[in-house]
C-alpha cells in the first residue's frame, strides 16, 4: 500500500506493508533516526512523534495510520532557518540530557504539553512526561528546562 501524509512540512508518499509500524517506517525507511525506540511496547516515550499536533507513540502506531496526518518528528521541531525549538535550547542549557537516547521523545511530550497548556506548574510536567522514561535519572533538570521555556515565553508575552 501507498500512504501519504506531511512529514516535517513536506508531503510523502511511501509504499509500505499495514503491518509496518511508523517507527520502522520513519527510521529504516525514511531515514529520521532521531525518532528512538527504546521498550518498543508502548512503555518508554522514547518512539513518541507528533500526529496532528499531540504525541503519539511510533512504536504502537501503523504506518497506515499516519494516511493524511500532519506527522512532525524530532528532525522537524526546529525553525525553517534549522534554529532550535526553544524546547531543545532549553534542554541544551539547562544540562536537561545524559546520554540523550530519552530527549527527542521528551522534547516531544513538552511540546505537546506546551500546545495544550503554555504556562504548566512543575506537576503539570511531570504528569505530561510521567509516560516519558530517562534512565540517565536527568527527570529534576527536564523540569526545570521546561520551567525556563514557560518563563522566557512569559517575558516575550509582557
Ligand atoms: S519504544 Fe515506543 S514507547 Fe518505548
Ligand atoms: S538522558 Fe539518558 S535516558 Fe534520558
Amino acid at each position: 500500500m501507498i500512504v501519504s501524509f506531511e512529514l516535517n512540512g513536506k508531503d510523502v508518499h511511501v509504499e509500505t506493508s499495514s503491518d509496518r509500524r511508523a517507527v520502522d517506517l520513519l527510521r529504516e525507511d525514511l531515514g529520521l533516526a532521531g525518532t528512538k525506540e527504546s521498550c518498543g511496547n508502548g512503555d518508554c516515550g522514547a518512539c513518541s512523534i507528533l500526529v496532528d499536533d499531540k504525541a503519539r507513540l511510533s512504536c504502537l502506531t501503523l504506518a497506515a495510520q499516519l494516511q493524511g496526518r500532519k506527522v512532525v518528528t524530532i528532525e522537524g521541531v526546529c525553525g525553517e532557518d534549522g534554529r532550535l525549538h526553544p524546547v531543545q535550547k532549553a534542554f541544551i542549557e539547562s544540562g536537561a540530557l545524559q546520554c540523550g537516547y530519552c530527549t527527542p521523545g521528551m522534547v516531544i511530550a513538552v511540546i505537546d504539553l506546551l500546545n495544550s497548556n503554555p504556562s504548566p506548574s512543575r506537576n503539570e510536567i511531570r504528569e505530561a512526561i510521567s509516560g516519558n522514561l530517562c534512565r540517565c535519572g536527568a527527570y529534576q533538570k527536564i523540569l526545570d528546562a521546561v520551567e525556563e521555556v514557560v518563563k522566557d515565553s512569559k517575558k516575550e508575552a509582557s
